[in-house]
């Protein structure tokens, strides 16, 4: 009898894990060893990252980038810690079975390793969905970074590193420049950093505006996936920011994008449209967008008001 119970707990556990089964780190290693292209693509609310998830994306990041993408702030290092969690759990309520990364914002991990590790362990707490967080290490001469990610890992914490153009360190290096392409010194440090993060214990790296071949040579020499933007196409998989890719907001676009929508023009059109049909009285119509009562009811509220 008792086992009868258990076994029916197992089964309704187990089902229910079916149902909702999201991709995990062995899923996306899996995919690595077969050299099948990893996607991610950054996500920043409920709506977005239901998009990114119906697309079938293998991951979605919640990037800091959302500080521009999203908020109107100047940069990344502008986002508030709290601003970014309300985020992220926005994110994790969308269904699907992406595995689901976040960024680690500028602010909560600099002043020392036991906040670091802190801030870490708050970002997984905010949801049990999220997998893995990705910490921007870059290959600047510091070494916090790399200190941070060790004890991370040491920890049991999935670490996604990101190397190469690291926006956190704008100023460091002096904009938002392509790292590796100036000097054999530059590109072997960003080899060399990435290489730190494999042996840190990174289950796999974000490669951001490195030369495609000096991103293609990493990635051969790495064995845990890279995933690039501005890369080009030698490395594991790709990952780009969701409103570059849906062309959500006016103005410029980075290089390395590939604009799939305009949804900036289709969403001005469409707004255009609502105000034109208000102020010409097209809309709303009697029938198709009101709702009515009875005759009766109206002949005695009319009464009623008199
Ligand atoms: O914050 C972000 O969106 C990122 C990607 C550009 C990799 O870090």
């Amino acid at each position: 009898m008792k086992s009868a119970i258990l076994r029916a707990a197992v089964k309704r556990c187990y089902s229910l894990q079916v149902a909702k089964r999201q991709k995990t780190i062995p899923d996306l290693l899996q995919k690595y060893d077969a050299k099948s292209p990893i996607s991610m693509i950054t996500a920043y609310d409920y709506i977005t990252a239901t998009w990114a998830q119906n697309a079938g994306t293998d991951i979605i990041l919640v990037g800091d980038s959302l500080a521009m993408s999203t908020l109107g702030h100047e940069s990344t290092t502008d986002l508030e810690f709290e601003e970014f969690r309300y985020h992220l759990k926005s994110v994790c309520k969308a269904e699907g079975s992406a595995f689901i990364v976040s960024d680690v914002p500028y602010g909560s991990f600099e002043s020392s390793i036991e906040k670091g590790i802190q801030a870490v362990i708050d970002i997984m707490k905010t949801s049990s969905r999220i997998g893995a967080v990705k910490l921007e290490v870059g290959s600047h001469e510091d070494d916090y970074g790399l200190e941070l990610a060790k004890e991370i890992c040491r920890r049991g914490i999935p670490l996604v590193g990101h190397v190469g153009l690291t926006p956190q360190r704008v100023h460091n290096m002096g904009g938002f420049k392509v790292q590796g392409s100036k000097s054999v010194k530059q590109a072997l440090a960003v080899y060399q950093r990435a290489k730190d993060l494999q042996d840190a214990g990174c289950f796999s790296l974000v490669l951001e505006c490195v030369p495609h071949q000096i991103a293609k040579v990493i990635t051969e020499k790495l064995s845990i996936p890279t995933i690039g933007i501005g890369a080009g196409p030698g490395t594991s998989g790709q990952v780009l920011v969701v409103s570059d890719v849906l062309g959500m907001l006016p103005g410029r676009i980075p290089k390395f994008v590939n604009a799939y929508s305009n949804m900036n023009e289709i969403a001005l059109s469409a707004i255009e449209k609502y105000i034109n049909e208000m102020n010409t009285s097209t809309f709303p119509k009697i029938g198709d967008h009101t709702f009515s009562v009875k005759d009766e009811l109206l002949e005695k509220f009319l009464k009623g008001i008199k």
